[in-house]
């Protein structure tokens, strides 16, 4: 199958992010939210960080024109009816999710695939609201997306092969590594990942250490980027929070208990980095 046109819903960060790397890699790209101002800002972090490229040389303002040429706004749903791929990168609710599936089935051409950049919800659940669950599949990109190298690629229990076929040679083409892995909680990344940030949050909370001294010593003893703490607030404490209770949900073990100071940050409206406090506070 040929893809030519990408739809993306949901215009924030992850929407805009892939928006921009599939504009980058030559797609036609319909980037969708439900207000025009939201389309437009996503369109502006694109339009920012392909300047900051321009700026390093690494691209021409040729180049970056070019790849904008190739963004085309929308607010209708209705356009999905142009899109080989929809990418949906909207909020992590279930509801919400199964009923844009349920219109995109109704709308989309019979070949267009249905992806979601779901973090943690079920595919095969996400699937169920369609008539067409062997062409709908997860495409989990992660933040942010035109930085990171993954792709986890999920196949919900009806995914067809070569629909998986199809989205793992489209990843490489957006200069992406995909990883197949199968529908459970959290998928792979988040199996692992948001353990250990529950887990920095618990040596927070039983005052082990400092947030400070928790982050130093995963950084500097094991390599990681950003200290777990930090990165809690970068992706957002109420994802960390949704997650953990799918995980913790879908698991029915103790093991994956959202720590309760975690819970009391997110009531506090202490969500991290977007709300300018989370386990740090920021301008
Ligand atoms: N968009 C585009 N580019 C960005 C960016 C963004 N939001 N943030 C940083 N960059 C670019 C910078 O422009 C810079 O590029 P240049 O070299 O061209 O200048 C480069 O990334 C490095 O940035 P910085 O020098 O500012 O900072 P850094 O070296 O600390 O890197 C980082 C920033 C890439 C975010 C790095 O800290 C990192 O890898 N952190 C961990 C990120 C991570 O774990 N992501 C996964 C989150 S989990 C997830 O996404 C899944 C989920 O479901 C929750």
């Amino acid at each position: 199958m040929n893809i030519k046109t990408v739809m993306v819903i949901g215009a924030g960060q992850m929407g805009s992010g892939i928006a921009q790397v599939c504009a980058q890699a030559g797609y036609k790209v319909i980037l969708n939210d439900l207000k025009d101002e939201f389309v437009e800002k996503g369109l502006g972090v694109i339009s920012k960080n392909l300047s900051h490229q321009v700026q390093k040389e690494r691209m021409t303002e040729d180049e970056k024109n070019n790849i904008l040429s190739n963004l085309v706004k929308s607010t209708n749903l209705g356009d999905a009816k142009e899109a080989d791929i929809v990418i949906e990168a909207a909020v992590e609710n279930m509801n919400i999710k199964a009923k844009i599936f349920a219109d995109l089935d109704q709308i989309a051409p019979e070949h267009t695939i249905l992806a979601s950049n779901t973090s943690s919800l079920p595919i095969t659940e996400i699937a169920a609201a369609t008539k067409r669950p062997e062409k709908v599949i997860g495409m989990h990109f992660m933040n942010p997306v035109p930085v990171m190298k993954l792709v986890e690629i999920i196949r919900g229990l009806a995914t067809a092969d070569e629909v998986y076929q199809v989205i793992e040679d489209m990843t490489k083409t957006l200069n992406k590594v995909p990883v197949e892995v199968n529908d459970f909680p959290g998928f792979v990344s988040n199996r692992v990942l948001m353990p250990m940030i529950n887990e920095a949050i618990y040596t927070l909370y039983e005052g082990v250490a400092t947030k400070e001294a928790i982050d130093e010593v995963m950084k500097l003893g094991m390599n990681h980027p950003m200290g777990p703490l930090t990165l809690a607030d970068f992706i957002g404490l109420d994802t960390c929070l949704y997650i953990m209770e799918t995980l913790h949900e879908g698991f029915g073990d103790d093991k994956y208990r959202p720590c309760p100071l975690l819970r009391k940050y997110v009531k506090a409206g202490w969500l991290g980095k977007k709300t300018g406090r989370g386990f740090y506070i920021y301008d």
